[in-house]
């Protein structure tokens, strides 16, 4: 079992579990956590599960792939994106992220 807790932009958390190898925004999404709509299905398509790796797990958590970074770039125009930003999409749960925390957005990008 692994959890990941979100923060809002309020300051106020939530931490849920699953089993590994599930994505965090499946995670959220699950628990209906706010600010991660997902609407692309996990496809890197969309952005509007854009997270803010917790600085103190982004060197677990690694940076985006080719791709997603592609992404994230294409997102800077419409949203702020940081150097720990992310698509939970992306980042699958191991036992190495148990306790991860990672930082929803003010604002997703409007598809
Ligand atoms: S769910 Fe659309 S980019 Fe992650």
């Amino acid at each position: 079992m692994a959890r990941v807790t979100y923060v809002q932009p309020d300051g106020s958390e939530r931490t849920c579990t699953n089993f590994e190898g599930m994505a965090v925004m499946h995670l959220a999404v699950g628990n209906l956590v706010d600010g991660i709509d997902a609407l692309c299905g996990g496809v890197r398509q969309c952005g509007t599960c854009h997270v803010y790796v917790d600085e103190n797990w982004a060197d677990r958590v690694g940076p985006p792939g080719a791709e997603e970074g592609e992404m994230l770039e294409a997102l800077a125009d419409y949203i702020e994106v940081r150097p720990t930003s992310r698509l939970s999409c992306q980042i699958h749960i191991t036992e190495e992220l148990d306790g991860l925390r990672v930082h929803v957005p003010k604002d997703q990008p409007g598809i």
